[in-house]
């Protein structure tokens, strides 16, 4: 156990409720593969978008035998409790008092929930958010700094993914060379000032090409990189890209940003259909919108491009400026018939 994030022993409890909003994010360098206690296989980046976030109240009823009750959207959702007390259970060690309550849930996303937006991540982010308020009441408030990166730690152990999620802008987790205090245990921000003003106000539409379940959850596909020969090569890709990706962050180079974005996201689908057994998330749609994109940009040369997560949706990344208009006009015309309900979220990141 990490000695820093330990709780301490002495604590006052009392009936309580908190409420927290957190992001979702989008990953550019993505984290595919795992090790015991949530440690990251390899480095990853993403950016905090604005608009996609996971609204959280959580009511705490001291003395009260622990469980724990959840609210989807005003339904309750018992999948999601036995997962969030197990998740309770484990973070014990960090937050002492955790299990010497009841838990009153409510969450709601301002997304749509059949969208196949990552929620883990926001969820993840906005729960650990309420866990560090609670623990500030009962054991003492420690500085902002610190209980942000608690909380990024906490989150950790829920959702890999959603550690990233407790800051802003670009959000590095994973231990690597080029960032410094960088860490396997939290995420953390990514400098502003090494990042060339082009990247600070972008967008991200997410095209919904499949709305619904996912064939194979993210935690199956992490673990079958455990036995897939070409992860070790993929995780060193990873670290290499870091040391690209920071060069291109300080000069603006959107070229080059473009195709290792985009490579980013078709290693991860590679991965998948290079695991035994294995599996493909992309759906025709994505196919078809992937090719549609690289026909536009060859014909017009603008910035429009992509990446996706570990579904079948397309993520539309494009820099806000002059050119943006004629790349919306087109996403309109052209993309949009190949989602299913004409789905489409339009989310931004600026910084
Ligand atoms: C493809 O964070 O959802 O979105 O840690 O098992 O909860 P768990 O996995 P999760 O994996 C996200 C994978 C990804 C890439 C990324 O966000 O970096």
């Amino acid at each position: 156990m990490m000695n820093e994030f330990l709780g301490k022993q002495n604590f006052n409890i009392s009936n309580q409720t908190v409420s927290e909003s957190c992001p979702s994010n989008i990953a550019l360098i993505k984290y595919w593969g795992k090790y015991d206690n949530q440690i990251p296989a390899n480095p990853s980046i993403s950016y905090t978008l604005n608009h996609c976030k996971t609204n959280t109240s959580m009511e705490f009823l001291a003395d009260e035998k622990f469980s724990v009750q959840t609210f989807l959207g005003g339904k309750e959702e018992l999948k999601f409790a036995e997962k969030i007390e197990k998740y309770f259970k484990n973070i014990e060690g960090y937050l002492p008092w955790i299990l010497k309550g009841k838990y009153i849930i409510k969450t709601e996303n301002t997304f749509p929930h059949s969208s196949g937006i990552a929620s883990s991540a926001s969820g993840f982010g906005a729960i650990a958010k309420c866990l560090m308020d609670l623990d500030a009441q009962f054991s003492g408030k420690s500085d902002e700094d610190f209980k942000l990166k608690k909380a990024s730690f906490l989150a950790r152990l829920g959702s890999g993914s959603a550690c990233r999620s407790l800051y802003n802008g670009l959000v590095v987790w994973g231990k690597t060379a080029e960032v410094a205090e960088s860490s396997d245990l939290f995420a953390v921000q990514y400098p502003n000032e090494e990042i060339h003003s082009i990247f600070k106000n972008f967008n991200d539409w997410v095209l919904l090409i499949h709305e619904g379940e996912k064939s194979v959850s993210s935690t199956v596909g992490h673990g079958l990189m455990n036995t897939n020969p070409y992860a070790e090569k993929r995780f060193q890709e990873a670290h290499e890209n870091f040391k690209t990706l920071k060069e291109i962050l300080k000069n603006g180079d959107l070229q080059n940003f473009i195709q290792l974005v985009e490579h980013e996201a078709l290693t991860l689908h590679a991965m998948m259909m290079m695991s035994e057994p294995a599996f493909i998330l992309m759906k025709t749609g994505t196919l078809q919108v992937i090719n549609k994109i690289w026909e536009f940009r060859k014909e017009t040369n603008l910035p429009l491009f992509f990446t996706l997560d570990a579904g079948a949706n397309v993520h539309l990344l494009f820099p806000e400026n002059s050119d943006s208009e004629k790349i919306k006009e087109f996403i309109v015309k052209e993309l949009l018939q190949f989602t299913q309900n004409n789905g489409v979220v339009k989310d931004m990141m600026n910084f």
